[in-house]
């Protein structure tokens, strides 16, 4: 049930000359002071359609309502203000809850078409970053909410495996290297080589020379320069996976930039055969200069292809292979031009489907208020703070709850999911500090603090001990204003899924579960739920449908939310 769609039917039939339903839909407000009623309808647009004064159509508008599902029905000045009857609502809301489980809030947005989702996708040979978690955690949401307004979401890492960097890093393989090293700490080492081979660079340059006829080997297939490119990129994979297992996260497809190595010349062909590529000092170029864009660089004058061109095969590719009704790529906003170029040149290669094509950008994150990429001089390593995380998570639940059966497992959810809470929070776009200490807090917007409002509630139910009745529709009982503030939450969640789907704003998600929690704790507050009365199965019932959908939408920010903690 969705109480603006109760307004909207009410309004409809007296308004059906002049406004659609969606119109309606789209002027009704929430007061901000409940004291005004659950909604409100301004009426100013109307008044030039009935040629009456704002007043006097609200207060003619109200006397034609159908007013069964409300319990006050006012014209205030230029409004017209409802209340919705509780009773009946709250027991159809909570009813919808408990019958949906899971199912509450699905959505057929996507109509079972595909929706391909970059998102992650690291460079190899370097180590996976705090830079990486956002796209990680952005993008895994935004596929998971997907799914749940029936999107089909293929999850695509378009691992950074290929580029001039690969040559320097066999050079200083070759000069530097010790099997048994790399094997112990794979990244760690082969970081290592890439930066003593700049070191030793800048005093022989000569070596800059050689790293490109590696790579140049590399490319022409050359079976040892394959094979030792082939053991750096399963090395970092496993270094990877070991954060993404932490995250519980998976993929469809690693397919990253070396795969298309052999799908770039059909389009290059068809880039020159249609004019639409220049030759700008040897180097092969896609002018952008009506668009406002610098040039895409297609080929350089070596032959070479670049970044953009694998971009060109790779979103050929997913529309073949996957025929996308949405193509997402959730990266940083510092390739916002990159991402502008790809569309540009598919648009001009005629693709239509390159509209359906979305850059999904996001702020930087600082650690204590500095650049992520130093700490004391190191890179932070994404699973050095997701480990640190879980043991901040275990110093607070051994304070809490001593006894906790399976505290290590809980810790890590709690851990874990308070760093993915934390960033996903904030609006994408906007940048935001990272301080430990205060994610993992059990107090607060935080993640630790929606689990804990989750494990409270679930231990009320295993208090109760008996099963929840769904059938409610007699004596429901419950009107006072905490629960009801609980009931118009879990009313309002299919509304943003929906938004957040439609902004790619999984901030949407999380800012809904820390207000439910908010208003839930209210309740709880002020409430004997457990109390032998006429409405304590309502109450139950009204605290099992709060825990279904707070699990629910940390579900879709993949977080975990354990039973105890
Ligand atoms: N590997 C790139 C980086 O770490 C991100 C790749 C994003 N995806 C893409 N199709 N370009 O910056």
């Amino acid at each position: 049930m969705n109480s603006k769609q109760l307004l909207v039917d009410a309004l409809a039939p007296a308004l059906a000359e002049h406004l659609s339903a969606d119109e309606i839909l789209n002027l009704i407000e929430v007061p901000k002071d409940t004291s005004h009623g659950d909604l409100a309808f301004p009426v100013f647009q109307l008044a030039r359609v009935f040629r009456k004064a704002p007043q006097q159509i609200a207060a003619d508008l109200v006397e034609e309502l159908d007013t069964s599902n409300f319990s006050n029905v006012v014209a205030v000045g230029p409004y017209i203000n409802v209340s919705l009857k509780r009773e009946p609502v709250g027991a159809t809301v909570v009813k919808e809850v408990l019958e949906a489980g899971d199912a509450y809030g699905n959505l057929n947005i996507g109509e079972g078409r595909n929706m391909t989702i970059d998102f992650s996708s690291p460079n190899i040979a370097k180590p996976m970053s705090m830079g990486h978690l956002r796209s990680t955690v952005i993008g895994n949401a935004i596929a998971n909410i997907a799914a749940k307004v029936n999107y089909n979401p293929i999850r695509i890492n378009h691992l950074g495996d290929w580029g001039t960097q690969f040559g320097k890093l066999i050079v200083a393989y070759k000069m530097w290297g010790d099997d048994a090293v790399i094997a112990a700490d794979p990244v760690k080492e082969l970081v290592k080589l890439y930066v003593d081979f700049h070191e030793v660079a800048e005093e022989k340059p000569e070596l800059e020379e050689e790293a490109r006829a590696a790579f140049k080997k590399l490319e022409d297939g050359d079976a040892e320069m394959i094979r030792l490119w082939t053991w750096f990129k399963d090395e970092s994979l496993k270094e990877f996976n070991k954060v993404y297992d932490m995250l519980n996260i998976s993929f469809d497809s690693f397919n990253g930039e070396a795969f298309y190595n052999d799908k770039m010349q059909p389009i290059i062909d068809e880039l020159e055969a249609k004019g639409i590529t220049t030759v700008n000092e040897g180097a092969t170029i896609v002018d952008l200069e009506e668009l406002n864009l610098p040039p895409a660089l297609i080929k350089k004058s070596d032959g070479a292809t670049l970044y953009v061109t694998r971009d060109l095969a790779a979103a050929s590719y997913r529309k073949e292979t996957y025929d996308f009704a949405k193509n997402i790529y959730v990266v940083g906003n510092e390739q916002s031009v990159h991402f502008k170029q790809l569309k540009a040149v598919l648009t001009k290669l005629g693709r239509e489907w390159s509209e359906d094509m979305v850059h999904v950008p996001f702020g930087l994150i600082t650690l204590d208020g500095k650049k992520l990429s130093t700490r004391k001089g190191k890179i932070v390593l994404l699973e050095e703070v997701l480990k640190e995380a879980v043991d901040l998570a275990l110093e607070q639940i051994t304070a809490k709850n001593p006894d906790l059966a399976n505290k290590e497992a809980v810790a890590h959810q709690v851990g874990v999911g308070a760093v993915i809470f934390h960033d996903l929070k904030t609006e994408r776009m906007n940048s935001f500090d990272f301080n430990l200490a205060e994610i993992v807090q059990f107090e607060g917007e935080t993640g630790p603090y929606v689990q804990y409002t989750y494990a409270r509630s679930k231990s009320i139910i295993r208090k109760y001990g008996k099963e929840i009745s769904t059938d409610l529709t007699e004596a429901f009982g419950l009107t006072d204003d905490y629960s009801w503030e609980v009931v118009k939450k879990l009313m309002d969640y299919p509304r943003v899924v929906a938004n957040a789907i439609e902004r790619f704003e999984p901030s949407q998600v999380a800012k809904y579960a820390v207000q439910l929690a908010q208003l839930f704790n209210k309740y709880y507050g002020n409430t004997r739920i457990l109390e032998d009365d006429a409405h304590l199965d309502a109450r139950l019932a009204l605290v099992k449908a709060m825990t279904v959908v707070l699990k629910n939408a940390l579900g879709l920010l993949g977080i975990e939310a354990p039973e105890e903690m």
